[in-house]
């Protein structure tokens, strides 16, 4: 272990870091829309289900390998099998931290953005707001400055610090936005919808669409918590803190939805309005509030918080790589890697109206996803890479590495993990390849 590597501080650092890295804009943004499109109620249980019989399991392992190896995703398969192609799959993981973030950032731009917008009062226009290409590159600029500052600080100094002040605030704004919420005439119809499943809405695509939000939501599939359990100390009780991370995280996304149905059923906006939900009709429904540029102004403060503590992991994946293997300064690297990952958003930044070219790149056929650079962006890293990263990861480390060396390193430090033993090296070496392979499949349309 390199001395300069850096370590966790104390045990609730880690566990703030890994859950403000997994709560993001994929809770709420991403859940409360996905819960929108795909019905309700029904799906949020499938969701819930696949967050303990898939995203847990999976989680433990990467932290698993992290831990072990005291080593970033391709430095960890190398301490396993030297000199092998497995370690291209660490290298995916490096280069989806990247390619998320260059889209991710672009987003978290725009939300740090409808904080002005909103306490200005100017909260229509959002397809005109995002095609004005100074403001955008601006914003995202600004975002992806404020991560590499905190990054830049480096574990103990930089991560965990601000995620223990952050976290906590984010956690406060959402309860108020709850009460609030729910306080709303007609507030009892969204709760209904979001709240009593309809299994009748359940179809094989439902099924795949849940799965790949627990991942994406957990922020697994590309070696973030082999990177994150890289530092944590042999005493660690993993299974508790995966358990208390997937439990966060949980629950953001379910409060975000506690906010989101109720208000939009009593202003009777549409629950499947789609990506565009919280920035087109959050601030309609801002507007006929009470005071609502003010709630409006704080849930997107809350939601720029809950995008920062997942850029700055997404970040720090290519960041811990190079540190180890390259053996250059972390500050060095970390102004390299964030000045790479802002040119390679640009033509994310430019492809929502201002630059055609961008606008209708369609690289990748439009059944899979939308024509800007954005979308095919966001469905190469975050769908596709995410889901293939995991199902080679769990492979890797269910057969190669072997589940049982896994679960040797996970009972160091989690006495009570001698229970479940059994159980989770069948799901690592079984279960979730085979389901993830699934996914695969859907991003293709093969059950269309
Ligand atoms: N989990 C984050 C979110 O829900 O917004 C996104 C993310 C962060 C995915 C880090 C993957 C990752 F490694």
């Amino acid at each position: 272990m390199q001395a300069d590597r850096g370590q966790w501080s104390s045990r609730l650092g880690f566990i703030f870091a890994a859950a403000g890295s997994a709560i993001g804009l994929g809770n709420i943004w991403r859940f409360p829309y996905i819960v929108g499109e795909n019905g309700g109620g029904a799906f949020v249980l499938l969701y819930l289900f696949f967050v303990v019989v898939i995203g847990l399991p999976y989680m433990l392992a990467e932290l698993s390998l992290g831990r072990f190896s005291s080593k970033n995703p391709v430095g960890a398969i190398e301490a396993v099998k030297p000199k092998s192609t497995w370690k291209l799959a660490g290298l995916l993981g490096v280069i989806t931290g990247i390619g998320i973030l260059s889209f991710y950032g672009v987003i978290a731009g725009w939300t740090f953005g409808y904080i002005f917008k909103m306490a200005a009062g100017k909260v229509y226009g959002f397809e005109a707001f995002v095609a004005d290409p100074l403001w955008v590159i601006i914003l995202f600029a600004f975002f992806i400055l404020i991560t590499t500052t905190i990054v830049y600080g480096g574990v103990e100094g930089g991560i965990e610090k601000w995620s223990k002040i952050l976290m906590p605030i984010l956690l406060v704004l959402l309860v108020g936005l709850i009460f609030y919420a729910n306080s709303l005439d007609g507030a009892e119809r969204g709760l209904a919808f979001y709240l009593e499943p309809d299994f009748s809405k359940i179809t094989g695509k439902t099924v795949l669409a849940a799965l790949g939000q627990a991942f994406f939501s957990l922020s697994l599939g590309m070696g973030l918590m082999i990177t994150y359990g890289s530092y944590l100390s042999k005493k660690e009780n993993i299974l508790t803190s995966a358990i208390y991370i997937a439990i966060f995280d949980t629950a953001i996304a379910i409060m975000a939805g506690l906010i989101i149905f109720p208000a939009l059923f009593a202003m009777g906006e549409d629950p499947a309005a789609g990506p565009s939900l919280v920035f087109v009709v959050f601030p309609k429904i801002f507007m006929q509030m009470p005071y609502g540029l003010l709630v409006g102004s704080f849930f997107f403060i809350l939601l720029s918080v809950a995008a920062l503590t997942s850029t700055i992991s997404l970040l720090e994946v290519p960041v811990a790589y190079l540190v180890d293997e390259k053996k250059a300064s972390r500050k060095k690297i970390v102004w390299a890697v964030a000045g790479f990952t802002f040119i390679v958003g640009i033509p994310s930044a430019l492809s929502q109206g201002s630059v055609d070219f961008f606008t209708n790149f369609g690289l990748i056929p439009e059944f899979l996803t939308g024509p800007d650079f954005l979308s095919q962006m966001s469905f190469i890293f975050g769908d596709f890479s995410l889901a293939f990263g995991a199902l080679v990861l769990s492979i890797f480390m269910g057969w190669v590495w072997g589940a049982g060396n896994a679960a040797d390193e996970l009972q160091q430090g989690s006495p009570g993990f001698v229970r479940i033993r059994a159980v989770w090296m069948f799901m690592i070496r079984y279960f979730i390849p085979f389901v993830v392979f699934l996914i695969l499949l859907n991003l293709f349309g093969i059950f269309d």
